[in-house]
Order: C-alpha cells, then structure tokens, then sequence
C-alpha cells in the first residue's frame, strides 16, 4: 500500500488561509513545520529519544520502540519514569516551586489558587491516604468527580504510588459508572459529597451509592468534602477525605513509585460500537513524552502563559491537557467548575479577563451555543491577553471557526484545530503556530505521525475524496490495548489495515493535502463532542418496560453537532404518547447521563432490518434526512 508523504509546501496554498502574522512566529518554538516533519520522518526513533529527553527518568530506556509483537508495541522499553513526579516533584528543585499551578474557580465565584508547593503537598497527603486505605502499585480506582482541585490531586496521587486511575465523568449516571467500576474491578471509589452546576447540586455521592451496591470489588468510597450537604455514609466502608488527611499517617512525603515506562497509568472508558465500554489503557513512560511535546509545540506553552482548557478532567482532552501536559511543562492553569452560561453568558469571557488567559482551548459545541447569544456578552469584556485558540472533539463549521476567530480572538490569535481521540492519548492531526490555516481543517499531521485517507483497498483517496483516516506509524502516545481484552484491541483497531491504525472516522483531504475531518464511519455519534455509543442509548431503552426494540442514530444539530433521534417498538398492550416519549427521554438521561438524553423518540411499527437481525441505522438516517436510501440488497423483506 502505498504511503503518500506530507504537503512540502505551505507557503503558497489554495481556498481560504490564514497565514501566521510576524508575531506568532517569533514566539513560536517551531517555526518550520514542514522540515522538522520530515527529519522526524526519516528517523522516528531519534525524534522520539530526543523528545524523551526533556522529563525526567529514573532511568533511561534501553530501546527506544519495540515492534516485536504488533500492534502491542512498546516504547522506552527499560526505561523508569513517573508522570507524577515530572508533574509536581521535579518542580520543587526550581522556581517553578512557587508558581502557580492552577487558579480554580467555583460557580459561586469562591476560588482557590494552588502552587506547584502547594499542589506537591496536596498530592502527597492524598497518596498517603490512598495508601492507608491498603491501595497498592496496579490496583484500579475509580474517580467520580465534580470539577474541583481535588480531581487532578487524587489522580496525580494514583499515579505516584503507581496505582491505575480510572475516571468517571461526573455527567455519567449509575448504569455507565457501575459497568465501568465493574469492568476495571476497582477497589476504592473516590467521590465527593456532590458538585454544582448551574446553581444546583449534583449528587456525586448518592450516585456511586447507587452503583456500587452491584459492585464486590470495592471496599471503600472515599468522599470529598465539596457541598457539605447531606449525605448517606455506609460505616466501615465510607470516609471522609478530610478526616483521614488530618491523621498521622497522612502527613508527610509520600514516596514515588518508580514505575516503568510501559506500567498502566490509567484506564479510561470510550464508547464503540457494541454496548460494552472499551477500557483505553495509557501508560507512565511514552504517553508522557507524547502529551509533553504536543501541548509544548501546538499551544506554544511559555512560562508567562496562562492555560485554560474548558473541558473537564474525566475525559481524555482533561487527562492529558488539564493535569498531566500543563503540570509537566510548569505551566499556569485556569480549571472552571461550572457551566458556562452562569448566571450569565459571558461567565467564560469574564474568567478570560479576570486570569487573563493567554491560550483558550474549547469545543465548537461551547462556541457554537456562545455564539448564539450575540457578540456584546464577549465584546463586553477584556479579551485582550488571549495570543492563541483551540478547539477539539468534533469538526468545527467554518461559520463557527470564522466567529471565534474574528469575535473571540479579534483576528490576532490563531485557532489550533486538534483531532485526536482517546485512543491516541494527545494530538495527532493538528496545526502549530507556524502552519496556516483553513476554516474547518485540523491541517496536518503532528511530526512523527503518517496519516492518510484511503479507500476500502487502503489506497490513497485523490483530493476531495472521503474515505477513512487512518495513522500508518506507532506513536508513543497511542492506547496500549483495551483493558482485559486485548483480542477486541485488534481487532477493532488493527485489522481493517495490517499495520494501520484504523481510527473509524472519515475525512477527505484537499489539494494541499490538508486534512478534513467528516464523522465517525462506526455506530459511534458525537453529541456535544460527547461519545456516545447507539449500542448504550438502545439498550437503556430496551430497559425499560414499555420498549420492545429500539434504534439509535445521530441527525444534525445546530449546537450540539449531532443530536440523539430514538426510533421504538412498544410492547403489546403500550399505546404511543407524548407522555410516554417524554418519560423515555428521561430514562434514558437518567441511565446514562444528561448528556445522552434524545432529541426525539419516534414510535413505529417495524425497523429496517438485514436478513441476519442487524439494525440498518443508515437507512433510518437517510429516510430522516430525505436522502437516497443506498444500498437495500442486504434488506430483510
Ligand atoms: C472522536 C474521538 C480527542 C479528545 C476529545 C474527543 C472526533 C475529535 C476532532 C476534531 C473533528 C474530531 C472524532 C474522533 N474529533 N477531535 N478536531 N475535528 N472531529 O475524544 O471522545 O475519544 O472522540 O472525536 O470523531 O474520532 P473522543
């Protein structure tokens, strides 16, 4: 199969570019994209090496990639390393001690500011109870969190004694954590007493009560004090974090575990294409060297930046780019409790103003549902201190690129369009500060990555054409497999394209060779950027008792992307109501979270089937949407 190098030229491009202003680029650490592409190319093992250099090892690897088992590959292989202590530790020795780690702010506008000390100090009480608690290197925790500090503190604290985080959204409800805690056979589950969002209380607590009843794994829930309302507390098995942190044992240093390079950091579930979550595994060594030199080079991070990345730490955009990149390259950051129309909707542009924010990393949804207030709320504010944007988790319309260029950024600061996804552990397709850029393309490969479009054949698709994207070359970051079933790693990833990572979205490329990212070719929808699989909203549905059968499909929505559209056969004796859609549409948030409540539910009589029982949601979608049904030969009568 043939492998069609990277675009030589970006000077001279075609359509709607923005080229970098003189200022960017004299800020920018790498002010050639196209030739350190290339020598990364050429020898992808030194680039690597080189790049490893920059954290801290107990000691070095003595091989850079093993490839000796595909797709399991391995990288610094002998090497020891702890991404907790190049987060904290290592900036005790330095200046950095004192900086500022992260400014937090509540929904009621209370606020916290953490140094690199203080956090370092944070993270050793946690790990020292985590420790009492009898949790131990390789042990699973889960995390259910509302955003607040102790968040990052207790998955910075899994990782220094070496133990595997697994963390929850909080907009998760009870059937997703308990399948999640089930599926890692956690021993603790770290909560707090509940969270806020849009001025009401979120019951975190109440929440993992619920799950783990089902759950034989866990011993103990350790609840943080957050709301200080109410809240049941089973003896012996729950405690109160603040309670614990006051004991001796809890003071002190807590000493760092000195992990392998390839020894599980986290587990982190993703949405596919049957019901059960798949359980991404990212390691200590080579995903700290990838998320390390991605932020570094396409946000441009420098000592004087204040970082703000909106999304929240339970999903992998906050794993790798709120805790542990910002925290290893010393940065500043800015971590937002609540919602982002609270009370009003210039809450986002007034947090810029107030830390004045030097680099905003959000979601065209975010931008999408700002925009829809109107330009005053930001212009309202000082956005001056902003140089640089992001966005990431689904493609941005060029409409919603061009406001948050123009509106947010003034046209000064260049919009960094990430795709990645949980698998990949940090950016993949991705433009730095040097590369120009077009509305509504993530423009090209990070340096160390070959990517490309291809047909069913894996040829190459000539400009223009859609087909499916994959990454033809292991990269230090990537997923080592899923856990406890490496077979469904393979098989999902790795067998479509021998040798290629099959990544289930679609994209086209132009003549330029710049990427477009279309959608997921797979039963897999993004909602809000949210991943949601079909497989999780039907049988939530199926759950309940009036439904017989159900399928699931996403339909184009003006915010959120993708919105949830639920086509249903009632069991006999059931009558179809507006009553009765309403409650599905609740169960089904209640289930699963808010996040995966559905547009609409369509009742009928019969779904389009193939012969072997499979539900053909492409077919529902193009009925909904009027388009040209396809291909029907595969139809059951
Ligand atoms: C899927 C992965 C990566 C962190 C958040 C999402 C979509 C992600 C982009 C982008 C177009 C994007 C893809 C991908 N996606 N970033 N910049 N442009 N689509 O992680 O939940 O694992 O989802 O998000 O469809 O496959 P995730």
């Amino acid at each position: 199969m043939a492998v069609k190098e990277i675009v030589a030229d970006i000077r001279h491009l075609s359509g709607e570019v923005y080229y970098p202003s003189p200022e960017v680029l004299e800020r920018a650490y790498i002010k050639d994209y196209p030739s350190l592409y290339q020598r990364a190319m050429q020898d992808l093992e030194a680039f690597w090496a080189e790049r490893a250099e920059e954290l801290e090892w107990f000691r070095k690897w003595d091989r850079v990639l093993d490839d000796s088992n595909k797709p399991f590959y391995k990288w610094f292989v002998g090497g020891k390393i702890n991404i907790c202590y190049n987060a904290v530790d290592r900036h005790m020795k330095t200046w950095r001690k004192n900086k500022v780690a992260l400014y937090w702010e509540a929904e009621n506008g209370e606020r916290r500011v953490l140094s690199y000390y203080d956090l370092y100090r944070e993270v050793n009480r946690f790990a020292n109870v985590l420790k009492a608690l009898g949790i131990r290197k390789g042990d699973r925790v889960t995390i259910y969190m509302p955003r607040i500090p102790e968040l990052p503190i207790a998955m910075l604290a899994c990782a220094r004694i070496g133990a595997i985080h697994s963390v929850v959204f909080a907009g998760f409800s009870v059937e997703a954590l308990h399948t999640r805690i089930e599926d890692s056979k956690s021993r603790l589950v770290i909560t707090a007493d509940g969270g806020y969002l849009n001025g009401r209380i979120v019951e975190t607590k109440r929440t993992v009560d619920e799950a783990v009843r089902r759950s034989p794994s866990v011993e103990h829930v350790l609840v943080v004090r957050r709301t200080r309302h109410e809240v049941p507390m089973e003896p012996g098995r729950d405690y109160f974090y603040d309670e614990l942190a006051r004991l001796p044992f809890a003071q002190g240093e807590c000493p760092v575990e000195e992990t392998d390079a390839e020894d599980p950091l986290y587990i982190l579930y993703t949405s596919g294409t049957t019901g059960a979550p798949k359980g991404q595994v990212h390691v200590h060594g080579g995903y700290a060297v990838y998320i390390y030199t991605t932020m570094k080079w396409v946000f441009d991070i420098k000592d004087e930046d204040i970082w703000w990345c909106t999304a929240d730490p339970g999903w992998v955009t906050g794993h790798s780019y709120i805790v542990y990149a910002p925290l290893m390259l010393g940065a500043t950051s800015v971590m937002y409790e609540g919602a982002p129309t609270y009370p009003y909707p210039d809450r986002w542009w007034s947090i810029v103003e107030k830390y004045g924010v030097t680099v905003l990393y959000t979601t065209p949804t975010a931008i999408r549902g700002l925009m829809r207030f109107g330009d005053e709320w930001p212009n309202r504010r000082h956005l001056s201190s902003l140089r640089l944007l992001g966005t990431v988790g689904e493609p941005i319309n060029p409409e919603a690129w061009r406001w948050y260029y123009r509106v947010i950024g003034k046209g000064r600061c260049p919009i960094m369009d990430t795709w990645w996804m949980t698998e990949t552990g940090g950016f993949m397709i991705t433009p730095m500060p040097c590369v120009p850029l077009k509305p509504g393309s993530a423009t090209l490969p990070f340096p160390g990555i070959r990517a490309d479009v291809v047909d069913e054949n894996g040829n190459p698709c000539p400009p223009g054409v859609e087909g499916y994207l994959v990454i033809q070359n292991p990269w230090p970051g990537m997923s080592r497999t899923l856990y406890g079933d490496p077979d469904r790693y393979v098989k999902t990833y790795w067998s479509k394209y021998p040798g290629w990572f099959f990544t289930g979205d679609s994209a086209r490329r132009d003549e330029d060779g710049y990427f477009y990212i279309i959608g997921r070719v797979d039963d897999v929808l993004k909602v809000s950027g949210y991943r949601l699989g079909t497989a999780e909203i039907e049988s939530a549905l199926v759950a309940h008792p009036a439904v017989a059968e159900a399928a699931a499909i996403g339909l184009p929505h003006e915010v959120k992307g993708e919105g949830i559209h639920c086509y249903v056969i009632l069991k006999a004796g059931y009558t179809p109501s507006e009553a009765l859609a309403e409650e599905l549409r609740q169960h089904v948030a209640q289930l699963i979270g808010p996040i995966a409540r559905p547009e609409a539910i369509h009742f009928v009589d019969k779904l389009p089937k193939t012969r072997s029982g499979k539900i053909m949601r492409r077919v529902l979608r193009a009925r909904a949407l009027g388009l040209p049904e396809g291909d029907l030969s595969t139809l059951e009568e």
